[in-house]
Parts: structure tokens; C-alpha cells; sequence
């Protein structure tokens, strides 16, 4: 394989779009945008991104954030545990290193929640270091690149590939270089069986389009098929507001707010039953719509009710949020979203 930089570094110098993270290349902007945009599209991510650099623009005040409030700043965009590593990070950051990130790959593994992928990027893209930062877009570029089946899923793939990564790293320019790769990927050489080879500026030397292969790769496993559990939500409005309910501390969504949801198919007496149980007596009017949230590895089918109930004392961990404190202070999952008009 001749060197790809050549043609990828111009192509990148042309094309990349101006993104927030791009304008301002701070290490610390880049971890945030790049934690940010693990699991979230670009587009999606972006607003929360603005946000959450205007009222956190350095390592101490992400330390010092209230959880509650950090949660707000995160809520819609999921994986509600990449910001709390954030904040474990940060803490530490400010406790051995001077409130900074470490110019040092070693260093920035060893934060929470930062792995091989989020050190290599921010130590090549703001430090200028010469080392790799392989994500899914590049782990399909190469594969298409060097026409190679091998699973990609496999940490065995991701090692070789992350081999040919860095033999065909300009030394000079490892940040542009692993940017314009996953730019590549963003842009150009899209998954799902559609690359765009017309666009690309190494069709030339790809070995996966000589072959007419390019659309077949990566190889992955089929997926498994995701378990499907049914939520039944009462939502429950009293004069003070809408009934919520603070998840557990710990697993799924944790100690985000929800309305009253029971994680098995409850039909409208049972539901009746369980909030009369708490000491809350429910008027049901009308059946929510159903609705379908998919995470990672299980996928929520909701149904339920909307009901009116005095304002009664609520258990520990439960609150009529009225409708201010709902949009302002209260982080609802977007699971909920379906039901709650949504609050940032
Ligand atoms: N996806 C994740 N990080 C990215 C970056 N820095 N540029 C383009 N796409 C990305």
C-alpha cells in the first residue's frame, strides 16, 4: 500500500467542516466533544456541546458542577455515566495535575472514562503526539482500504488495523491525520453499505473499491437481538405538578428523574393499585400512547396512563415537580420524552 497522506491531508484541508471543537482546539474542548460524540451523531451533539463549554469551560468548573445540574446539561444526550467519569476526571485533573490535561497518552488513559481511542485522540489533536485514535469510522475505512474480512469486532482486528494506522501516520501530523480519517468516515466513507467512492479522495489506492468490495465492509457478526421489556408509567398530575420519581443510584439512567414506572405490563387496575400502595390515590383519564426506546442492549416498550391525584405527601425520592422546576432543575431520561414535554 503506497501512503494515503498525501491525498487524505489536502482532501481534510478542503473539507472538514468547521465544528465548534475545531475552532477552538483546547484539550479540554477536544475530551468534551469527543466524549460527546461517542454513541451521539454530530449534529445531535452540537447544541449540547455549545452549552456545556459556555457554563464549563475548563476542567475545575466541570470538578465543582452539582451533579443535579450536570445531569440537566447531559440530559437527552444518554450514557449518563461518560459524564460523571467526566466529573471524576476532572476532580482529578484538578488535584494532580494542575486543573490541566496531561500532554502524555499514559497520563490520559488512566482517567476514568477515558479509553484508547479518547487518549489518542486528544493527545494527537491538541498535543500533536504520534498516536493512533481508531474509532468505528477508521476500523471501516481501513478495512476497506486494505480489503481486509477479518471481524472487526474483535480486538484482534483492532490491533492489526491500528498497526497499518500508524505505519501510514505522517509523524509531522498525527492530528490532522487520525481527524481526517474519522472525517473520512463521516463524510465519505459511510457505513451501512454506503460509501461514497465517487467523493473519495483514495478510491486510487483503496483495495477494497479495486475488488468492488467496498459496500460489503466491514465484517461484523450479526447483532444479538435486544431484550424487550415492557414499562408500564403512570403519569400523574396534582395541582403542585407532575409526579417524579428519582431513579436508583446505581445501573440504568441512574439518579436521573422519572415519572412513577413500573418495569413489567401492568394493566390500569394494577397501576391504580400500586400508586394506591404508596398512598396516592389515582383518577385515571386516558391511556398514554405506546412508545419504544432503545439502549445498548434492551429495549423499553411503554404504555400507561395519564391520571389526576390530590396533592398528597409524597415518599422519600418522590416530587410533584411543578412545570418551571420540570424544565429547569429536574433531568428526565429522553426515554420519557414521548410523555413529557421535553425540558432543556
Ligand atoms: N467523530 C468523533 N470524533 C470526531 C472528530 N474529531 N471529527 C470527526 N468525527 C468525529
Amino acid at each position: 500500500m503506497q501512503p494515503i497522506a498525501p491525498a487524505l491531508l489536502p482532501w481534510f484541508e478542503q473539507h472538514r467542516r468547521p465544528l465548534p471543537f475545531r475552532q477552538e482546539p483546547s484539550a479540554y474542548h477536544i475530551w468534551v466533544s469527543e466524549i460527546m460524540l461517542q454513541q451521539t451523531r454530530v449534529s445531535a451533539a452540537l447544541p449540547y456541546y455549545e452549552r456545556f463549554v459556555a457554563e464549563l469551560p475548563n476542567p475545575a468548573s466541570l470538578a465543582a458542577c452539582e451533579p443535579d445540574r450536570l445531569r440537566k446539561l447531559w440530559q437527552g444526550l444518554g450514557y449518563y455515566s461518560r459524564v460523571s467519569n467526566m466529573q471524576k476526571a476532572a476532580r482529578i485533573l484538578c488535584e494532580e495535575y494542575g486543573g490541566a490535561l496531561p500532554a502524555d497518552f499514559k497520563a490520559l488513559r488512566a482517567l476514568p472514562g477515558i479509553g484508547d481511542y479518547t487518549a489518542g485522540a486528544i493527545a494527537s489533536i491538541a498535543f500533536g503526539l504520534p498516536v493512533p485514535a481508531v474509532d468505528g469510522n477508521v476500523l471501516r475505512v481501513f478495512a476497506r482500504l486494505y480489503n481486509d474480512d477479518a471481524d472487526v469486532t474483535l480486538p484482534a482486528t483492532k490491533a492489526a488495523f491500528t498497526r497499518r494506522v500508524m505505519d501510514q501516520m505522517p509523524k509531522d501530523r498525527p492530528g490532522p491525520y487520525n481527524e481526517a480519517l474519522m472525517e473520512l468516515g463521516a463524510l465519505v466513507c459511510l457505513p451501512n453499505g454506503a460509501p461514497q467512492c465517487a467523493d473519495c479522495p483514495l478510491r486510487t489506492l483503496c483495495q477494497g473499491f479495486a475488488a468492488g468490495r467496498a459496500e460489503q465492509l466491514p465484517t461484523k457478526p450479526p447483532k444479538k437481538a435486544k431484550t424487550v421489556l415492557p414499562v408500564t408509567v403512570a403519569l400523574v398530575y396534582s395541582p403542585a405538578g407532575v409526579l417524579l420519581q428519582r431513579r436508583p443510584r446505581k445501573g440504568l439512567l441512574a439518579g436521573l428523574w422519572q415519572p412513577a414506572a413500573f418495569e413489567e405490563a401492568l394493566d390500569r387496575e394494577e397501576l391504580g393499585e400500586r400508586l394506591a400502595r404508596m398512598g396516592i390515590p389515582v383518577q385515571w383519564e386516558e391511556p398514554l400512547s405506546p412508545a419504544r426506546h432503545v439502549f445498548t442492549h434492551r429495549i423499553w416498550q411503554l404504555s400507561g396512563w395519564r391520571g389526576r391525584a390530590e396533592t398528597v405527601k409524597l415518599p422519600e425520592g418522590w416530587v410533584w415537580a411543578p412545570p418551571e422546576a420540570l424544565a429547569g432543575q429536574y433531568a428526565v431520561p429522553s426515554a420519557f420524552s414521548a410523555y413529557l414535554p421535553q425540558n432543556r
